[in-house]
């Protein structure tokens, strides 16, 4: 069993470390903002999920949305681990990091393109998750043109609630998500009549964040029941997708086993499914491999009062990691060399022009002062992967710890970057 999170002091007033490697030393390299990943901590949370399922049939799809960087998705390909997509450029990360792991790819999202259903075609992936009927009527029609068989899974709106912030929330009817699921078997019937379409499985994904497995459950069972039923209708269905959204805990003050969070969470999927003879689960987890693997890097700029308020402004910004902004959401946040003396309580803000720019409000912690390093805590999943240029400002650079390793798997943009696809 290893911590929670893999950044930990390695002293008394020893700084901050990625396993072992001081974060000061990196920041001092690579400068900030400046995201680490301990490699480690992710292969470990990829084997807590393959350990938990050993009893059944299944292949982890890691959800490549939470953390897209190519050193990310090598090392799990080389776990042999699938992967959902929900873009043709997804796909395309895929394929540079290794050709034959399209095989192992399934496809999910509500407004897939044609050029990029052409592109998983040829690529030749697991399964097509299906969003609509509009969906399967091209990719029907794309299928014949290319002559390429389309294995395809309907993803079903289960009606199911599961407690999370209503924006990353889907497994309900009023949702955009899906197809729901009383008229499935019509939809599958009409599927079944073209030619290179070949219903595969069924597949569901009721939100993100959820930290209750029973949902999971919930949902796993109405698609098991759909799953029997088209048996019975003679379609040769061979997938369950049970889709993504384990939570984590992001309070320190929470406690939260993974290793156990994780069990009971394919104890309640694998029941739910247990009538079920010669069937291949599929999951898709994203932030519960890699949330707490990584951390967002900041420096102090500027420690100011207004009034009552003390504000710790830092040179990452809601263009960094907009998660608080964008969900309030709680991420910890630690100097990664505490200092002694008076806790203080302040907001610390990024440097974007918007009021919506924090990390965390009221927050107590040890006395900062300009030129510190702050680590925010788990950022690694929807992170960087969210992070945009506004305000003009680069994307930041990543680093990959690995052993005594530390690795740049992504510079930082510059201006060059960015003004490159602009004309005047
Ligand atoms: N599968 C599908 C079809 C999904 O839509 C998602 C996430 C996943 C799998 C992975 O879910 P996970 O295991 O990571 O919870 N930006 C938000 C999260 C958005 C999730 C979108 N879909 C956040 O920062 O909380």
């Amino acid at each position: 069993m290893i911590p929670v999170r893999p950044f930990i002091y390695l002293g008394k007033n020893a700084p901050l470390a990625c396993g072992e490697i001081p974060l000061d030393a990196l920041a001092k390299k690579y400068g900030t903002p400046l995201y680490v990943y301990s490699a480690e901590h992710l292969l470990y949370r990829l084997r807590l999920f393959t350990e938990a399922f050993c009893e059944q049939p299944h292949l982890i799809c890691y959800a490549v949305k939470a953390n897209p960087s190519l050193a990310i998705l090598r090392l799990l390909d080389r776990q042999g681990a699938g992967f959902d997509i929900v873009s043709g450029g997804e796909l395309e990360r895929i394929v540079t990091v290794n050709k034959s792991a399209a095989a192992r790819v399934v496809f999910s999202g509500v407004g897939k393109t044609a050029p990029e259903i052409d592109l998983a075609l040829r690529c030749g992936i697991l399964l097509f998750n299906v969003e609509s009927e509009g969906e399967l009527e091209l990719l029907a029609e794309r299928a014949s043109k290319l002559r390429k068989n389309a294995p395809i899974a309907l993803r079903v709106n289960p009606d199911v609630f599961a407690e999370t912030h209503p924006y990353i929330s889907t497994g309900l009817r009023e949702h955009k998500f899906g197809i729901d699921i009383r008229r499935a078997r019509a939809v599958y019937r009409n599927a079944a009549g073209y030619k290179w379409i070949e219903p595969a499985g069924v597949s569901v994904h009721i939100g993100s964040q959820i930290r209750s497995v029973e949902p999971f459950g919930a949902a796993a069972g109405r698609v098991a029941d759909l799953v029997t039923q088209l048996r019975k209708d003679g379609l040769s269905i061979k997938y369950l997708d049970a889709g993504g959204g384990l939570g984590i805990e992001y309070h320190a003050a929470q406690p939260f086993k993974p290793e156990e969070k994780v069990l009971q969470y394919a104890a309640a999927l694998i029941q739910a499914i247990r009538k079920l003879d010669d069937i291949t689960l599929l999951l898709e987890p994203g932030r519960f491999l890699v949330a707490q693997a990584g951390a967002l890097l900041t420096r102090v700029l500027y420690v100011k009062k207004n009034g009552e308020k003390t504000f710790i402004i830092a040179d990452a910004g809601m263009n960094d990691l907009i998660r608080p902004a964008l969900y309030q959401a709680h991420h910890e946040i630690v100097p990664v060399s505490p200092r002694k003396g008076r806790k203080i309580t302040a907001d610390i803000v990024g440097p974007v022009c918007e009021t919506g720019d924090f990390f965390a409000r009221d927050r107590e912690l040890p006395p900062v002062r300009p030129g510190d390093l702050l680590a925010i805590l788990d950022a690694g999943a929807y992170g960087h992967a969210l992070a945009s240029n506004y305000n003009s400002r680069p994307r930041p650079t990543e680093v990959l710890v690995q052993g005594k390793r530390a690795r740049l798997i992504r510079r930082r943009e510059t201006t060059a970057d960015m003004l490159a696809t602009e004309s005047m």
